[in-house]
Parts: C-alpha cells; structure tokens; sequence
C-alpha cells in the first residue's frame, strides 16, 4: 500500500495548483471584486453565492456552506478519495507524489530509474541542437529564416539556438539507442508516445530550437517555432519533472548579472523578444513561456531587483493580460518595490520596436512605463464620471478592494491618498465605508479606533459574533502571515480553556512552515476534530482591510493574554486562602497583582 503523504508536498502541490482554474474547469467562474463567483455546484441555486477566493485558494458556498481546499473540491465535486484527489492534483501540476517512507525531504526525481540525469540530457540535447543548425543540410532555410528575421550569429550562439531537422526519429537515431535511454527521452518531454502507445517518434521536427534554461543555468526544456504558417507557432516542452512552465522565465539566467547591476528587468512575452532585445544590447528582458506572469515569476525577479517593467501590447488583450499580472502582483509590492507597464502600440511588440527605432528609444519607453497603481485608478476612471458623487463614490469602491491588497506601507498609504483626493470633492458626502477608507491611513494613530468601530458596523449586521478565542483564530486563519505576530504561546497550549490549545497549534504551525497559507494551513488540520469549526472561522466576514486585520489581531491576543492572567490571579488567591501558596506561585501572585495594578 502506498505510503502518507508527506505534508511538505501537499504544500508545494497546494501552492503550485491554482483553485480558480481548477474550479473553473467544473464550473465556469466569473469574477466578481476580489473573488470569482458561480452558481453552486453543490445545491440547486438561481443566483451565485459559491465563491472562490484566489488569495486563500478556497472556496465557499453562502447558499449550502459547503467549502474547502482545492483537494476539497476533487473530493466533494468528484468523489475522490483524499489520495485520488491529490493524485489528480499533482498530474494537472506535473508533480509525483513522493512517499514519506523513503524521505521527509522535498524530492524531485530528476534522474530516471536507470540513473540517467534529465538536466544533462537535456543539455546535450541542446548542443546538439546548435550542431544540427550549423551543419545539418536541411538547415539553410533555417539559417535564412533567422537572418530575415534579424538575428545576427552573435546573438543566436549567445542563446544557444539550434535546429532540429524534418524527421521523426532525429533523437530517437541520435539519443535513444536503448529502452532505457527512451525511457529518459520521453521523460525529458523530448519523444511522444501515439495514443495505442506502441509507437514513440521525435515530439520536435523542423523546427527552430530556443533551449530553456531555469534560475540555475540548468537545461529543463525547448520551445520551437515553425519557419513558416504552420500551427502551432511554438511547441513547448510539456511539462515534465525538470520543466514547469508556470515558473521558469525565459532569458533568466543569462540576463541575471546584468538585471542586478541595473536594478531593472524587463518581462516581455516572446523568446524572440529577448533576443532582438540582447542584440540591441539590452539585456535585462526575460519572457514567461506562453502564460501569464505568476507570481513564482515575479517573486523569481525580486529576489534580484526591485523594478521591473512589464512590456504588453497596447490592444485590448493587452491590457487584459496586464489587469490580471497587477492583481496577481498587487500582494507583492512591499516598499521599495516597483512593478510598472509598458504598453506598446498596437501591432509591435519588442522585438519589432527595438529593431524600428533602437536602443535609447526602447528604454526611453521603458523608463517611462506606468507604475501600476496609475494603471489600477486609471483603469477605473474609465468606468466613473468623476463629475457626479456617485462616480466618486464607485471609483473608492472598486478601488479599495485592490488597494487593500497591497502590503502595509508607504505606497498603501500614498495610493489611499491619492483615491482620497480623487475622490474627496465632497467626501464626507460619500458613504462610510468609503469615509473611512480615506482615512485609516491618512492617520496612524487612528487605526485601532478605526478597527473597533469598523467591528460595531459590522455586528450591526446579522453575522453571528464570536468568542474572543474564536475571533483570534479566525483573523489569524485569514491571514496566516498575522500568526507570526503573535509571541509567545506556551500560556495558551498550557490551558484547558476551550480552543486556546489549537489556537497555539495553528500558531505554531504557520511559524514552523514558511508561506502557508488558508489552504494549506487547513489542509494540516484535515484530521483534526474541529476542523468543521476552522473552516467556519476561515470565511467568517471580519470586513476589515488589512491594516485593521493587522490591528484586531493584536489587540485581541492582548485580551486573551488578560483573561488568561485574570484566571490565574483568581485561581492564586483562591489556593492562597484555601491551602497557602509555595513560593514560586507566590512570585507569580505578586507579578500578576502589579500587572493589573498598572492596568
Ligand atoms: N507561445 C507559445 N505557443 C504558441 C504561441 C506563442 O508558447 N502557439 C508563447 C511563446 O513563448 C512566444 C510567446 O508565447 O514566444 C509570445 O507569442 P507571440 O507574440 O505570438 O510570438 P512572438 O514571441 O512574437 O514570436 P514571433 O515573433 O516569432 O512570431
Ligand atoms: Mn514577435
């Protein structure tokens, strides 16, 4: 029988998997602020109260109160076992799921059973590739492709280029003499099995080859473009244990040095793009393969530079693709951080620009593209007449939930500003949502009044009010990150008070584990039997932004600490008449009497 599974993959598998794509696979999702609505698969509904958050990657039903993780889903939608569940996961993700027996460590199989290393197949599949394009006799109308193109040979040896030749056995002849080294072949995603699976022939075949290579120089993978019309314009390598699209960037290893000594990336769309780019000696772009900018792509790029200039066509797909790259980067841009849009005109895209109008016009565009917080109120304005109130007042509206995406800092404050006074003409004429939004972070040292009178509000309405323990947990499983301001919690694991034990439990775990977040913090307590509880806690509305969160968190860890001391204090005094006290508790007692003394 196949072993656990270990934890540490659940978390990979949970943050490389997407719940909104997954769920819109069943259901087609709608967006809908910062969520994405349906109507609920799981009961008959007319109008949609199934949501799915993307920063929780979980989903809840209002109408049935059905909810959960994306494993979840697969188990209640599909009726999966938890393991077939995770199974299916993993495969949509290209991941293996590892056994916890052999190893608690992350591991990736990157050699096939016989030992062969993909990463080194790969690589000599690659200089193959370059051989082929240099000697093959097929290889002239490739050659000349790239010089209508523009390419000079400098540039094509820089990236590698190769070619591989119209057949269908070019590495199986070359690469593939045994079964064995088949076997490696189709798991480097560089043969294909036909459907009966009894025939394996070459995936590529005359094509082009751009050799892709991950954040440490090693080959994972190729695309290749067609000479001509065909389709599809670029094959990519599938996704394989080496090779994952959705976090590699093109371009990347190469163009690191000089992406640290600028202080500057470049993200463009295109393999030839980067290219045309680094032979105008600019050599600071690098290109998701194909999909959009993830945030693994944009957290790989800050790790080496703050700024980054994201260059999108200027239609309207365009823009599209650049609205969904700003709500997917809107939680990264701590201070001193910078992510900006160049829209080209349309038509062009990098590699025709640079080569039209050269270097110093490139960057000159590039130095002026727009920081993405223009982009975001721009953006809204269109739908706003800014004239009347209540283009004021929907402007702050459709704003603010995206602002309040942005970590706690300097920008926050200036964007929220700056919305204030877009929209200020008449603010104390707008609605109190708004009002206040203007101001919490105009003036820090409301923020905690701000909070508390944000939760009267909030009780105004018919959602049930919770504990103090209850709340604890709740704002904390929100948002995990809040956990590691907690401190000290030996006090709660060392009660019997109901739910302080798991409060410190959950604590604990999002301190043990970087990057957890909603969802693979409740997948850890899975088994634990209040899990229906937690899961409750996890949507409860709290209708606070993030400041606020940030600010009720503190203040009610303050007040279990309290409570806690008030027991003890009581449970002192009573021993102290009853029994007498030993010395040690009677140094506690004293502690606790000045300690509410000063209160
Ligand atoms: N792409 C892909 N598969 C396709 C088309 C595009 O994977 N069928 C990816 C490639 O990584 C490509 C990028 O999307 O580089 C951008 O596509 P596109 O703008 O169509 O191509 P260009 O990069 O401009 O390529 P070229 O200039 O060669 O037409
Ligand atoms: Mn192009």
């Amino acid at each position: 029988m196949a072993g656990r599974i270990p934890q540490y993959f659940i978390d990979q598998l949970l943050d490389r998997v997407d719940i909104v794509d997954l769920i819109d696979g069943f259901v087609p999702l709608k967006k809908a602020g910062a969520n994405y609505k349906a109507c609920c698969p799981f009961h008959g509904e007319k109008s949609p109260s199934f949501t799915v958050s993307q920063d929780k990657q979980f989903y809840h039903c209002f109408g049935c109160g059905a909810n959960g993780t994306a494993i979840t889903f697969l188990m209640e939608h599909n009726h999966q076992e938890f393991r077939d569940a995770i199974e299916t996961l993993a495969q949509q993700a290209g991941m293996e799921i590892p056994d916890e027996a052999t190893s608690n460590k992350p591991q990736v199989k990157t050699k096939t059973e016989d030992g062969i290393d993909l990463y080194k197949l790969t690589e000599k599949v690659s200089d193959f590739f370059e051989q082929q394009l240099k000697n093959h006799p097929e290889a002239e109308a490739a050659k000349q492709y790239l010089k209508n193109r523009g390419l000079t040979g400098e540039v094509a040896k820089r990236f590698q280029v190769g070619f591989i030749p119209d057949a269908w056995d070019t590495l199986m002849k070359e690469f593939g003499g045994t079964e064995k080294q088949q076997a490696a072949l189709l798991q480097a995603g560089l043969l294909t099995k036909n459907d009966d699976k009894n025939r394996i022939y070459d995936k590529f075949r005359n094509r082009i080859m751009f050799p892709i290579q991950d954040y440490r120089g090693r080959y994972v993978g190729f695309g290749g473009r067609v000479m001509d019309d065909g389709e599809p314009k670029y094959l990519n390598s599938p996704e394989t244990p080496i090779f994952h699209k959705g976090a590699e960037l093109y371009g990347f290893y190469p163009a690191r040095g000089e992406i640290r000594n600028q202080s500057l990336a470049i993200a463009v769309e295109g393999y030839m793009d980067v290219i045309a780019l680094a032979q105008y000696d600019i050599n600071i772009a690098v290109a998701a393969l194909g999909t959009a900018l993830t945030n693994t792509h944009l957290q790989r790029l800050f790790r080496i530079t703050p700024n980054i200039v994201i260059c999108f066509d200027g239609d309207r797909a365009g823009r599209q693709a650049a609205w969904r790259a700003m709500e997917n980067a809107l939680p990264l841009l701590e201070d001193g951080r910078s992510i900006r849009f160049l829209f080209l005109p349309q038509g062009d895209d990098p590699d025709t620009m640079v080569r039209q109008h050269g270097k110093e016009t490139f960057m000159r565009l590039v130095n002026e593209a727009m920081p993405l917080t223009d982009f975001l109120i721009d953006t809204l304005k269109e739908d706003c007449d800014l004239k009347t109130l209540e283009g004021q007042a929907k402007l702050a509206n459709t704003c603010k939930p995206h602002i309040q995406k942005l970590p706690e800092g300097v920008l926050k404050t200036l964007v929220m500003e700056r919305l204030g006074k877009i929209t200020n003409i008449q603010a104390e004429s707008l609605n109190t949502n708004v009002a206040h939004s203007n101001q919490t972070n105009s003036n820090q040292n409301t923020n905690r009044s701000q909070g508390n009178q944000r939760q009267v509000i909030h009780r105004g309405n018919n959602t049930p009010q919770l504990s103090l323990i209850s709340r604890a947990i709740s704002l904390m499983l929100q948002n995990p990150k809040l956990a590691r301001t907690t401190g000290d919690v030996s006090v709660f694991l060392n009660t019997q008070l109901p739910g302080y034990r798991l409060f410190a439990e959950l604590v604990q775990t999002v301190t043990q584990n970087s990057g957890l977040n909603t969802a693979s913090l409740l997948e850890r307590f899975r088994e634990n039997k209040h899990v229906k509880t937690l899961e409750k806690l996890a949507i409860h509305p709290h209708n606070l932004d993030e400041n606020q969160l940030a600010n009720e968190y503190q203040a009610s860890i303050e007040k279990l600490r309290e409570s806690l001391n008030e027991l003890e204090l009581d449970m002192l005094i009573n021993k102290e008449q009853n029994d007498g006290l030993s010395q040690d508790e009677k140094i506690v007692l004293k502690k606790l009497l000045e300690s509410t003394k000063k209160r």
